[in-house]
């Protein structure tokens, strides 16, 4: 199967050190830069941008002057082969956007800080390690699509069903069952943070921190509520000495391998809630996206029901079955390709320097843009179609980091295993059960932290198969 990393496929249509022109976007204006346009959509601003004006561009946000670009050789520059000088965007100084959530975690540091903490926390993400959580991974689907077989007529949103089952997934994985009570004012508490930190990264007239408005009370508010509950549960798991085998557990025995130091409280802490939110939001997002293009393209979703019917029958999945379920990663791929959850990825440049012909000074600000590329006409035939079969083909004809869902380089995503076993298994364990069927007309993708359906998407479920639940 294809890894999500520059350089795992083999480049036929791009020249590596091509030249590019940089392209102005028109219509900035003169305070606000073009502000008002992006903070209205900022993904369907830089679709069309791009197909506008074209793979390198320039615009302002306020005072800011940030760079698009929108070809594979220019995301393998910054994010591969000069990973080292384009850093990610938070100063721990002063903790602006995700930072402000996430404290010093893996996605929001740089430097020393993140070597050491990648080096301690990657081992934890290895595909053999993970492979044990893939039996609880279905035992919390199956429990959660147990309440589904009653009033099936009744369309239920299925993005916040995904939401809802990813938390629950990783807030197992992580903690067991310490937070299993928890779940509601969890999941409220992660959206109401990401959203504000989002939010106050990417409009500039967000209100400042210390202002005393209702939505800085109330951010402050579940910060401590969150605060609070991950500092309880490393205190009682340190006092107690007592392991569970789950996420907090290898946390906090995991060791940096060349000083033997493990994380501190405020460390642990960052990492813990880091995890929770990269790890659920995405993974949900990418489901419910599949269901969405499923739905859409019956003669798709009879192939993926034939292949659960032929591979599994009555059986629960495993993640021994996956290699023999390569339709329904296909799918995943695919899903992850049109509707990639983290459409944009952002660096700075540490210093100046040179890619793709262009000269960037010193602190200028890249946005890669992930939906582009994954849509880009030089790199992808039919790229706008939902076309599962194009992963199954031996010769795949994809240029390096044309296909990036999960980045690429040193800061690629640490759970890309954990999403590959959870995407695919969740998708068989649901297809088996239920025919998804789509009872609203029109759904449109909206980023907001990740890339979501603006308004869920309601379904209708119409049960293929009464299986047995296994007992947790
Ligand atoms: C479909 C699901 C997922 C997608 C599409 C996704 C995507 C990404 C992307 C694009 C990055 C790189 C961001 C950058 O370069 O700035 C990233 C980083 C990260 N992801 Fe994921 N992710 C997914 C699932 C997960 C899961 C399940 C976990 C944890 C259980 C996770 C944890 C992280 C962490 C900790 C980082 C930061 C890595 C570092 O900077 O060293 N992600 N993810």
């Amino acid at each position: 199967m294809l890894l999500p990393e520059c350089g795992t496929v083999r480049p036929v249509m791009s020249d590596s050190g091509s030249s590019f022109k940089l392209v102005d976007v028109p219509g900035g204006l003169p305070l606000f830069g073009h502000a008002g346009i992006f903070k209205k959509n900022p993904l369907q601003t830089i679709a069309e941008w791009w197909r506008r004006y074209g793979d390198a561009l320039r615009f302002r946000l306020g005072s800011n002057t940030l760079l698009l670009f929108s070809h594979p050789d220019l995301a393998e520059e910054i994010l591969v082969r000069q990973a080292d000088r384009f850093v990610k965007v938070y100063d721990p100084r002063r903790p602006v956007g995700l930072a402000l959530v996430l404290g010093n975690g893996l996605v929001t540091s740089s430097g020393e800080v993140w070597k050491r903490h990648r080096r301690i926390i990657q081992p934890i993400f290895h595909r053999t390690r993970l492979t044990a959580m893939a039996d609880r991974m279905v035992q919390i689907g199956e429990q959660r699509i147990a309440g589904w077989s009653e009033r099936t007529e009744q369309p239920i949103d299925i993005a916040a069903e995904m939401m809802a089952l990813t938390l629950e997934v990783i807030s197992h994985t992580m903690f067991t069952t310490s937070v299993a009570h928890h779940l509601d004012q969890i999941s409220r508490a992660l959206r109401v943070s990401l959203r504000y930190a989002f939010d106050s990264f990417h409009n500039p007239l967000h209100p400042p921190g210390w202002l005393p408005t209702r939505r800085n009370r109330e951010f402050r508010r579940v910060m401590g509520f969150m605060d609070g509950l991950i500092y309880s549960l490393i205190a009682e798991r340190r006092g107690s000495g007592q392991r569970h085998g789950d996420l907090l557990d290898r946390l906090l025995d995991a060791r940096d391998e060349e000083t033997g130091a493990g994380l501190t409280d405020q460390e642990l802490r960052d990492e813990a809630l880091t995890i929770f939110a990269a790890g659920h939001e995405t993974t949900a997002n990418a489901l419910a996206w599949t269901w969405y293009l499923l739905a859409t393209h019956p003669d798709v979703k009879a192939r993926f029901h034939e292949e659960l019917d032929r591979v599994l029958g009555d059986k629960r999945p495993t993640a021994d079955d996956l290699p023999n379920l390569p339709f329904t990663r296909a799918l995943f791929d695919e899903s992850l390709r049109l509707f990639p959850p983290a459409p944009a990825i952002q660096r700075k440049a540490a210093t100046e320097t040179t890619v793709g012909g262009l000269t960037l000074p010193a602190g200028s600000v890249v946005l890669i843009g992930t939906y582009n590329l994954h849509r880009h006409p030089a790199f992808w035939p039919d790229p706008d179609r939902f076309l599962p079969e194009r992963w199954l083909k031996g010769d795949r004809s994809l240029s390096r980091c044309a296909y990036i869902p999960f980045g690429a380089g040193p800061r690629a995503c640490v759970g890309t295993h954990f999403a590959l076993l959870e995407g695919p298994l969740l998708l068989a364990l649901i297809g088996q059960r239920y025919d998804l069927q789509l009872a609203q007309e029109r759904v449109e993708p909206q980023l907001m932290v990740t890339l979501r359906p603006k308004d869920g998407i309601l379904m209708t479920r119409h049960p293929r198969r009464r299986l047995a639940t296994s007992a947790a």
